[in-house]
């Protein structure tokens, strides 16, 4: 006769209720699961938008990082198409950063062409990073009807620096604690191709990392081609 149950069989264990205090181990230990899921999310997202895309590693010197191993060289103007005092705007040695080329019409510190008075700057104002504009000897900048320009220079309407175009872009004026990283350019003669080749200290602004080596600066972009 089978047992009937209470008679002579272990009764069924029932499990314990889980008490408060492991109730609260248990919730506390999902919370801080939760929140390494979270962080570990934030992290992967942070990283994206630190590091550069993969493709901007095709002149890295290696740690996923580009570094502009060395300067490319490409055209950026054409002798026979340039006109006094028209300004030509490129972009180098990143796609992201804006030059200006101009023909002054007087002999220029580094300039080439029959005349020696074409030259190329970064355009990114060495204050602060704001876009300056190219103004003739004579002429007043959009923001300032009050300034004429002593000569060809570089004004920024955002404080008022003045980089003289002659000289290297020395700061002639306003806040500005540097002068202006200027291309270094060559004219083949027999085409009249001017080509981009370099920079000259100092770093283009938002790229100083304190290298002797600017190249080695520039960090992070897409490299002209
Ligand atoms: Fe150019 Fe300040 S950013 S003068």
């Amino acid at each position: 006769m089978a047992a009937s149950e209470g008679e002579g069989s272990k009764p069924e264990e029932k499990p314990e209720p889980a008490s408060p205090s492991s109730r609260r181990a248990f919730v506390t230990n999902m919370v801080t699961f939760s929140l390494l899921l979270v962080a570990g999310g934030v992290a992967s997202v942070t990283k994206a938008l630190i590091s550069p895309p993969a493709s901007d590693t095709s002149n890295s010197s290696g740690g996923g990082v580009t570094t502009l191993a060395s300067f490319p060289k490409v055209q950026v103007a054409n002798v026979a198409d340039i006109q006094l005092n028209q300004p030509v705007f490129f972009n180098y040695p990143f796609e992201e950063q804006p030059n200006i080329l101009v023909k002054l019409g007087v002999k220029a510190e580094n300039g080439i062409g029959p005349d020696g008075d074409i030259v190329a700057f970064s355009q990114i104002c060495q204050h602060l990073g704001c876009i300056y504009s190219f103004q003739a000897a004579g002429s007043s900048p959009s923001c300032d009807a009050t300034y004429q320009a002593p000569g060809p220079v570089g004004y920024c309407c955002c404080h008022g620096s003045v980089f003289d175009l002659t000289e290297g872009a020395a700061v002639i004026g306003g806040p500005s604690p540097r002068p202006e990283p200027q291309v270094i350019l060559e004219l083949d003669g027999s085409t009249g191709n001017i080509y981009a080749v370099g920079m000259a200290p100092p770093t283009v602004f938002g790229f100083d990392t304190g290298s002797s080596d600017i190249s080695n600066d520039l960090v992070g972009g897409t490299p002209v081609t």
